[in-house]
């Protein structure tokens, strides 16, 4: 997912699960301590994304953003 379009065009299933906190995957008990590589999204992170997508998707200023690394495209594509 490398676009605005592409997150928009997936805004519903992203909202979904990270709702669910399917994604990002994080396997370790929150019951035994704080992980340095813990994945999960912090709460503000969450909401931040679920406003997003409630909010209708705004693309905010594309043109500030950080340019798409140079080999994204290449590994982004599933190879059979
Ligand atoms: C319906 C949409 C999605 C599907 C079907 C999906 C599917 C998957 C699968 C099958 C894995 C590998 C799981 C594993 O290794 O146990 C994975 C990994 C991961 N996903 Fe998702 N994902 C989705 C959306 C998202 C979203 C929205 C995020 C971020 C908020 C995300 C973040 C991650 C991360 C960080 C990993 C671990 C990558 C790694 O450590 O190599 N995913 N995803």
């Amino acid at each position: 997912m490398l676009s605005v379009d592409d997150a928009t065009a997936n805004a519903q299933m992203i909202a979904e699960v990270v709702r669910d906190q399917t994604m990002p995957p994080w396997y370790a008990s929150k019951n035994h301590g704080v992980f340095q590589n813990d994945a999960s999204l912090t709460r503000k992170e969450l909401q931040t994304l679920l406003r997003w997508v409630e909010t209708g998707c705004l693309a905010g200023d594309v043109a500030a953003g950080k340019p798409i690394p140079g080999n994204a495209v290449a590994d982004s594509e599933i190879q059979f």
